[in-house]
């Protein structure tokens, strides 16, 4: 038999520990882990000395070719899972906002085609229901969307001026369908009330600069949509999913019910883990705006704790990629301004450089945070996210000891500036397959648009609870 790909002599990193030993792939797939060379006759071998091979990220988080705040985000979806696969990422769940009027199902539908002729990596998304004028079609709905494989929803408890804040009764009857039909709810958590109004008094005192930007969202904004939307949560059975949490109180909320044992997840991201609000103070402030807010030091020291203690289960980039030009274009009051930070490329590199180098989580917790976490609870365990005979062959060859001083001219991704502009990390990708094929090698892309396909995905309670034994 001849194989495809062996690649040998590096370190496998699994969620669970780390040893030398030779992988083996044939037709896209791993088809074995040894110690010998016992399968010498194959295509290509790669020689890993050095490196550690770790499961192809997953990014829980992306907005590509996003509709939003008056821009449309001009980096194609080619172009932004191009830029995922260079940062290590092989595959990427997105979001399908549905238009008001239509059934979510036909935006989903207009995703996922679109998406399949042009990803460079397999992708899925969530759900995310916007017109609320008849919440029975969207219960109905709900269970379409699941049949197709679509089993994760996110709503925005904010966004009010966008039209797409949900009300209560809203979100609680989401939560009980989801829980029916055996899906998760993820929410964007701020107080839209609080928040949205806090905005608006800050614009009529004339205080329209960037730098009000998290006044306008202090920490309890999150925190007490986080509560709100915990307690609904419990009241429904339903699992819930924390995007973007970026405050030590929202950690708090997240940890005391999952002590209770309730299924509540937190996702961060690294801009939450590494930047300020004094970012804010910056002349080029406006390109940081993000919703949440940056927020301060004792917040990232507490997310990384979060992080390593299991309280935190994931880390997604909220990828936003909108040019300096479309910030600037509505620049007049911190309000307009589309908010969103590019990412998508900086997700596993940060995570290692200022993680695992810093000694502030393990390798193992690297894996489980970046991949293995978000394949159990979103539904595509073991094809991805572990490196196991019979799993999708996406693979990272890391290098712990590159180092690069990350810069919007050196990424990919389709904007013109880089909220990490001159940040130096140790540790790069080096080497990426998809599916079994090399698609990232010495800094050269190798794949082609449409390589990428639809995941169907559907929850498995028994993965779900295996995943966080490390916690509180
Ligand atoms: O600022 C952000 N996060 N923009 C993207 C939309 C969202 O809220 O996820
Ligand atoms: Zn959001
Ligand atoms: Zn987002």
């Amino acid at each position: 038999m001849t194989l495809d790909i062996m690649i040998e002599n590096g370190i496998i990193v699994t969620a669970n520990g780390m040893f030398k030993a030779n992988l083996a792939i044939d037709e896209g797939k791993i088809v074995g882990i040894t110690k010998n060379t016992v399968f010498e006759k194959c295509d290509l071998h790669i020689d890993a000395k050095r490196k550690l091979i770790l499961p192809g990220g997953i990014d829980t988080h992306t907005h590509f070719e996003f509709d939003f705040m008056g821009e449309k985000i001009r980096e194609t979806w080619h172009q932004g899972t191009t830029s995922a696969a260079f940062g290590g990422t092989t595959t990427v769940v997105d979001f399908s906002v549905q238009k008001k009027g239509r059934p979510l199902m036909k935006t989903i539908e207009t995703d996922v085609s679109r998406a399949d002729a042009l990803s460079a990596i397999d992708f899925s998304v969530h759900g995310c229901f916007t017109d609320f004028s008849n919440p029975e079609k969207i219960l109905k709905e709900m269970k379409q969307i699941v049949d197709f494989g679509v089993a994760s929803f996110k709503e925005f408890m904010i966004y009010k001026k966008q039209g797409w804040c949900i009300d209560d009764w809203n979100l609680y009857n989401i939560l009980l369908k989801a829980a029916e039909l055996n899906a998760i709810v993820g929410v964007h958590a701020e107080n839209a009330s609080i928040g949205e109004s806090y905005m608006d008094k800050l614009v009529e005192e004339g205080k329209t600069s960037a730098k009000y930007h998290p006044v306008s969202k202090p920490n309890f904004v999150e925190a007490e949509a986080i509560q709100r939307a915990i307690i609904l949560a419990e009241n429904t059975g339903s699992k819930l999913y924390i995007v973007h949490m970026s405050t030590k109180e929202g950690l708090e909320l997240v940890c005391n019910a999952r002590k209770r044992g309730l299924p509540v997840y937190a996702e961060t991201c690294p801009h939450y883990l590494t930047l300020t609000d004094e970012t804010y103070a910056r002349t080029d402030a406006i390109n940081y705006i993000c919703s949440p807010p940056l927020r301060k030091n004792e917040d990232i020291d507490a997310l990384w704790k979060g992080l390593a203690a299991g309280s935190i289960s994931i880390v997604g980039s909220d990828h936003v990629a909108f040019t300096s030009e479309q910030k600037k274009e509505h620049s007049k009051a911190f309000t307009d301004v589309p908010n969103g930070i590019a990412g998508v490329e900086a997700r596993l590199p940060i995570l290692y450089s200022e993680g695992v180098r810093k000694g502030r989580i393990s390798l193992q917790r690297l894996v489980q945070i970046s991949s293995t976490n978000a394949s159990k609870l979103l539904g595509i365990y073991p094809k991805k996210g572990v490196i196991a005979p019979g799993s999708d062959a996406d693979i990272v060859i890391f290098d712990p000891d590159t180092r690069k001083t990350l810069s919007a001219d050196s990424f990919h991704m389709g904007t013109d500036y880089s909220i990490y502009e001159g940040l130096e990390v140790r540790g790069y990708p080096v080497v990426v397959l998809s599916k079994g094929k090399v698609i990232i090698e010495d800094g050269q892309y190798l794949g082609e648009a449409g390589d990428g396909s639809f995941l169907q995905r559907k929850l498995s309670e028994e993965e779900v609870a295996t995943f966080e034994e490390l916690d509180v």
